[in-house]
């Protein structure tokens, strides 16, 4: 199992960036699939303001937010006590029993876990999701093929990640260039891929999905107040936390170097004609029925075999990132099953 490296890490700056998200600003493209009564996984959930939005849409539901980080699911747990949300739980969890749990009854719940390995059953999820998490691991079609493993054959994967390359501003910026190119050399560094967003549709054909909805929405910060905010953010996150400090130990930058680009970003924040957009791919994959018809039982026919399929992705299939129009491994798997 991989053990990547996150490359932002979850300081202040950082975890004020993710507190901000909703399922409205950044869920959009899945909101009108959720139903009343869904059970719903969202991996890599962070302090879990998404996760908390999709609870209410799909209350009564139970849902789980998952997140390999321990600090960052007791925050979530600590919200969700302040919070209280979509009903009352039995019990809240605390950090220190965050491991993963089998209480289905609580209708939110926060659990460590890798989403390379998920602690749950074949099918157990109406809708698997996951906001901004596979731009941060080596082997994303790994993590596509897991959270499809725990989707129920006619559920729905629904994944968005940014896209650093597209990312557009205004006005030019030397700094915001340095930054970017840092970011993604940092990124690449850790085997991730900072340009996410363009890749999904190839990540879920590479996983062997064939009934997948690709689309795109983006971010946009212009306004005085809402430039102020993502400007003194980014000249934060860059001046003082992991991503900074990797970026100096790679001796890509100095710390000096770091503060000239957190001023250019509060330069643009102050400009008046100032303006970003953060340009976001979105996938969503509809789990094939096929392979459980007949009463074949997913985890012996199919799923079991997911370490060779995976195995093929690694040796002689696609890798992460690589064009469509390769070898299908779950595909050519359910031609095996079914024929
Ligand atoms: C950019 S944050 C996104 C958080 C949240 N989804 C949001 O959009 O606000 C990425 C999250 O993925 C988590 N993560 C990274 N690798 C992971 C893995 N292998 N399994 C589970 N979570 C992981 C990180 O700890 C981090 O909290």
């Amino acid at each position: 199992m991989p053990d990547d490296r996150y490359t932002h890490g979850h300081e202040e700056p950082v975890l004020r960036s993710h507190s901000w998200r909703t399922a409205a600003n950044s869920a959009g493209y899945l909101l009108a699939h959720l139903r009343s009564g869904m059970s719903l996984l969202d991996v890599g959930c962070g302090p879990g303001s998404i996760t908390r939005d999709l609870a209410r849409a799909v209350a009564p539901g139970r849902v789980v937010g998952m997140d390999r980080d321990a600090g960052v699911i007791g925050i979530a747990n600590a919200e969700i006590a302040a919070d209280a949300v979509p009903a009352v739980p039995d019990a809240v969890p605390t950090v220190a029993d965050a491991a993963p749990t089998s209480t289905p009854t609580a209708p939110l719940t926060f659990e460590v876990a890798d989403v390379y390995d998920l602690p749950y059953d074949d099918g157990e999820f109406d809708v698997v999701h996951a906001h901004q998490v596979l731009q941060h691991l080596s082997d994303p079609v790994a993590a596509l093929i897991e959270m499809s493993r725990v989707t129920r054959p006619g559920g729905l994967v629904a994944v968005r990640d940014s896209d650093y390359a597209a990312i557009a501003w205004y006005p030019p910026s030397l700094g915001l260039d340095t930054w970017r190119r840092v970011y993604r050399t940092v990124a690449r560094a850790n085997g991730a891929e900072p340009d996410a967003g363009r890749h999904l549709l190839a990540w879920a054909h590479a996983a062997g999905f064939a009934d997948v909805t690709p689309s795109s929405s983006t971010w946009c910060f212009a306004t005085p107040s809402d430039r102020e905010w993502w400007g003194n953010l980014w000249a934060d996150r860059t001046a003082e936390t992991a991503f900074g400090r990797q970026a100096i130990d790679l001796g890509l930058t100095s710390q000096a170097r770091l503060e000239v680009v957190a001023e250019a970003w509060r330069n643009w924040a102050a400009d008046e004609d100032g303006w970003i957009v953060i340009v976001h791919g979105e996938i969503l994959i509809r789990v094939p029925e096929r392979p459980f018809r007949g009463g074949i039982a997913p985890s012996a026919k199919w799923w079991s075999q997911r370490g060779e399929l995976l195995a093929g992705v690694g040796a002689g299939g696609p890798t992460p990132g690589s064009a469509p129009g390769h070898s299908n491994p779950v595909g050519g798997q359910r031609d095996e099953v079914n024929g």
